[in-house]
């Protein structure tokens, strides 16, 4: 508030932007208003419109189709793999048509594609068809090439929102190495002006601005995340020890070496009693995202066994970084006693 300047976008955001940049080794960042909106913004830069197929995968926060969904365009779900959750390749290409203008490749929880994002970039190149990286749960995860997850595509997009591993409220961020496709993000953001703080305006806009107020609280929680990516490893690492070989629960694999889980994800037996049992001792658990082409809002016929299996058993664990040994292993507790 101090600085001298503009609250709306000024020296902290880029400040901001610059320390999004040197993590992820990303040439631009350009952040927005939220991760929903920097997928718009990145499929507008792009120039999906009206009428415009995306491909994305039918697991997934309703935030990746609802973007290209806001803008005319049609999502295109495919099924995802079962050990990753990620979009299953041969789904994705079977999926493209003619009207196909991008995929959105999310990576669920933190994690890269079994068939590995060169495959993915490979088709979209092939076939015409730009990579947009839904990157919102993958801060702090990294390919195994060494590339931050987001970097692989035309743009990736991140989510600052509140239960991500750091957040600033509200917040998104787009990294990308196209010097022309940055400098169309930002004048697309920003009501499509000639330049900074005129009002000259030779193509259309929007406001997808960030604020220096958040910022601020982003630069702070940057200096954490390093920390934060450590601990939800070990967090995932104690799930893993303290559930080993209880029938009934499956945690999803992750490469610990490379990628950091955001929330500890569970295949479980009984799942719904399950989550039950945990709240009756005092443990909040939350069901994994339903199918989405069951979801009313979209509610679209179609075969997806593993997103489908994942609406029934996905479970969430109690995943912050803040939790502790002993908080844990008192949860692995309650559920090795709920499947004994
Ligand atoms: C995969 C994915 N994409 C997009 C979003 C949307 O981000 P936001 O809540 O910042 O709009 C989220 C999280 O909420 C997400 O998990």
């Amino acid at each position: 508030m101090r600085s001298g300047g503009w609250i709306t976008e000024f020296q902290q955001t880029r400040a901001f932007e610059q320390a999004i940049a040197a993590y992820t080794g990303a040439k631009h960042c350009v952040v927005t208003n939220n991760g929903t909106i920097s997928l718009t913004l990145a499929a507008l830069a792009l120039d999906v419109g009206a009428g415009d197929e995306v491909i994305v995968p039918n697991y997934t926060m309703i935030a990746t189709p609802n973007s290209v969904h806001m803008i005319g365009a049609k999502p295109v779900f495919v099924d995802v793999e079962p050990e990753t959750l990620c979009m299953e390749i041969e789904a994705a290409r079977a999926a493209i048509t003619p009207r196909t203008k991008a995929l959105m490749l999310v990576a669920a929880n933190g994690r890269y594609p079994k068939a590995g994002v060169a495959a993915f970039a490979a088709l979209c190149a092939e076939r015409g068809v730009a990579l947009i990286e839904d990157s919102a749960q993958a801060l702090g995860s990294f390919y195994r090439d060494g590339r931050h997850i987001g970097r692989a595509g035309r743009v990736g997009s991140f989510s600052f929102s509140m239960p991500k591993v750091i957040s600033t409220g509200q917040g998104g961020a787009l990294i990308t190495d196209d010097d022309a496709l940055a400098a169309r993000l930002r004048k697309l953001k920003d009501f499509g002006r000639t330049g900074g703080g005129n009002d000259i305006h030779d193509s259309i806009g929007w406001n997808f601005k960030f604020t220096d107020l958040q910022a601020v609280v982003g630069l702070e929680q940057m200096k954490k995340l390093p920390w934060r990516v450590a601990r939800k490893k070990q967090i995932w690492r104690a799930y893993s020890e303290g559930l080993k070989g209880v029938p009934g629960i499956r945690l999803f694999d992750h490469d610990l070496e490379r990628t950091s889980p955001w929330f500890i994800d569970a295949l479980c037996e009984r799942r719904d009693a399950l989550a039950a049992h945990l709240k009756d001792n005092g443990i909040g658990a939350r069901v994994m995202y339903p199918p989405i082409n069951q979801q009313e809002a979209y509610n679209l016929p179609g075969n997806f066994p593993v997103s489908a299996r994942v609406g029934q058993e996905g479970l969430w664990l109690p995943s912050a970084s803040q939790l502790r040994d002993e908080q844990i292993e008192a949860i692995c507790g309650h559920i090795r006693a709920f499947y004994s």
